[in-house]
C-alpha cells in the first residue's frame, strides 16, 4: 500500500477552506485534487491551494485517488458517498453521514461488499479537551454519570453563512446540523444510547436571509428549529438536550455531567479546546489540562483563540487503513448518531419514546501521545 494515501474532495463551499488549510499539518494524505457541481467554484479553490480541478466524474474515476473527502450539503451526502464507494474509494464525509438510518445501513452494506472504510466528522470530540474530560471520567474523577444536560441554542445561521437554505430543509435544522458535535462527543463519553424522546416545533415558518450576498431573501423553514430531547444512554445515564435556532440569549453551559461523586462541565464540542472544570464536594477541583496537541488555539473566532483540528478524524482513518484497525469516527459511530438524531425528530412528531436499534462501542481514547502521532512523519 501507498504510504500517503491520495485524496480528492467534492464540495468546494465554506467548509472546504477548513480541510484545504488544515490538512497539510497532518500526515499519511495529501489533498490533491477537487471537485464541484460549481466548476468556477472548485477552480478557484485548486488554484488558492495549489491542487488540480476536476469534474465530479473525472474526480470520481480517478486511478490516483484513494480517499473521497464528502464537503457537499447534506441532502448530497448519501449519494456522492454511494458514489466514491462504488467507484473504489475510501470514504470521509461531513456530518451528517447520511439523513436517515435506511441510507446509512445501504451506505454499511456497500462499504463491507467492497472492504472499503467509511469515516465521518465530527471529529471535534478528538480535541484535547473532550479528550482531558474523557480521561477524567475513565478515571472515575465524578464517579457513575447519572445525569447530565446539552444546550446548543441561538438566533440562527440566516446572519453569517452565503447560502443558508440547507439550514432550515430536510438534514439541517439544529439537531442535524449541530447535534452531531453533541451526540458524537457523548458517546465518546458514555457509550451509545438506549432510546430517546423529544417535542420538537417550527415557531418561525420564514426566515430572512441578513448575510451576504443575498440579504432580503426568504427560506421556507421545513424541518424543527427548536427541540428539547431526553436520551438515555446504555450505562443509565439521562441527558437532556436542548437544541434551537429561536434563542436570543441564554446562560445554560454547552455541556454538563452529573455523576455519583462529583460534576464536570465540558466546552463546547464544536470545537477541539476550551475548559474543562471539575466540581467534587461541592467545589471546584484544580485539574491540570493536557498538553494536548489538538486542545492548543489556532484560530481566532470572533475575537476568541479557538482549537481547530478539522481533519484529525480524516487523518486517523487513514492511519486505520494502513493499521487494518477501527477508526475513531466510523460508520457505526456516525450512523447510531444518524439513528438518534433521526429518531428525536420522529419523536417530536409521534410523541413516542424510541429505542436504538443500532449499536457502537465508544471509539479508543486519543492521548496527547497518540493525537501527536497523527501530526509526525509517522510512515
Ligand atoms: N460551514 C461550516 O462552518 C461547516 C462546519 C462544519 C461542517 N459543515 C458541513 O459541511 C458540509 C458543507 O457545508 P458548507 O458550509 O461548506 O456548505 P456550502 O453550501 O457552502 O458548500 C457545499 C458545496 O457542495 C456543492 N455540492 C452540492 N451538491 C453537490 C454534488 N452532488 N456534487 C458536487 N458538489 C455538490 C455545492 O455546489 C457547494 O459548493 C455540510 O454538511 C455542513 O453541515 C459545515
Amino acid at each position: 500500500m501507498k504510504t500517503i494515501l491520495n485524496v480528492g474532495l467534492i464540495g468546494c463551499g465554506n467548509i472546504s477552506d477548513s480541510y484545504l488549510s488544515l490538512a497539510p499539518q497532518f500526515c499519511g494524505f495529501k489533498i490533491v485534487a477537487c471537485a464541484d457541481l460549481n466548476a468556477e467554484l472548485a477552480a478557484a479553490k485548486a488554484q488558492k491551494y495549489g491542487i488540480e480541478s476536476r469534474s465530479v466524474d473525472a474526480l470520481l474515476a480517478s486511478e490516483d485517488i484513494d480517499i473521497v473527502v464528502n464537503l457537499t450539503i447534506p441532502a448530497a451526502h448519501c449519494a456522492v458517498s454511494m458514489q466514491a464507494l462504488e467507484a473504489g474509494k475510501h470514504v470521509y464525509s461531513e456530518k451528517p453521514l447520511v439523513l436517515s438510518l435506511e441510507e446509512g445501513q445501504k451506505m454499511k452494506a456497500l462499504s463491507l461488499k467492497k472492504g472499503l472504510k467509511v469515516g465521518s466528522a465530527p471529529d471535534t470530540f478528538m480535541g484535547g479537551s473532550h479528550q482531558f474530560a474523557r480521561h477524567l471520567l475513565d478515571r472515575g474523577e465524578i464517579g457513575e454519570v447519572y445525569s447530565g444536560t446539552c444546550y446548543v441554542m441561538s438566533a440562527g445561521m440566516e446572519s453569517w453563512h452565503p447560502n443558508p437554505d440547507f439550514f432550515f430543509k430536510a438534514g439541517g435544522g439544529p439537531i442535524l446540523d449541530l447535534g452531531p458535535y453533541y451526540i458524537a462527543n457523548l458517546i465518546q463519553l458514555l457509550g451509545p444510547v438506549e432510546s430517546v424522546m423529544a417535542k420538537t416545533s417550527i415557531p418561525r415558518k420564514q426566515r430572512k436571509i441578513t448575510s451576504q450576498p443575498r440579504s432580503g431573501e426568504m427560506i421556507e423553514v421545513e424541518t424543527p428549529t427548536t427541540i428539547h430531547a431526553i436520551l438515555t444512554f446504555q450505562n443509565g445515564a439521562v441527558i437532556t438536550l436542548g437544541a434551537s435556532w429561536d434563542v436570543q440569549a441564554h446562560q445554560h453551559s454547552h455541556m454538563e455531567l452529573y455523576g455519583s461523586k462529583g460534576s464536570m462541565y465540558l466546552p463546547d464540542p464544536n470545537f477541539f479546546g476550551g475548559k474543562v472544570s471539575l466540581i467534587q464536594e461541592g467545589r471546584e477541583t484544580p485539574v491540570t489540562m493536557w498538553n494536548h496537541p489538538f486542545g492548543t488555539p489556532n484560530q481566532i473566532h470572533g475575537e476568541l483563540a479557538k482549537a481547530n483540528y478539522r481533519t484529525a478524524g480524516l487523518a486517523e482513518m487513514v492511519m486505520a487503513i494502513h493499521m487494518g484497525r477501527d477508526h475513531m469516527c466510523s460508520l457505526d459511530r456516525a450512523l447510531h448518531g444518524v439513528e438518534v438524531m433521526t429518531a428525536i425528530l420522529a419523536s417530536g412528531e409521534s410523541g413516542q419514546t424510541i429505542n436504538m436499534t443500532t449499536h457502537c462501542d465508544r471509539p479508543r481514547a486519543l492521548d496527547p501521545e497518540a493525537a501527536k502521532a497523527l501530526l509526525a512523519a509517522c510512515f
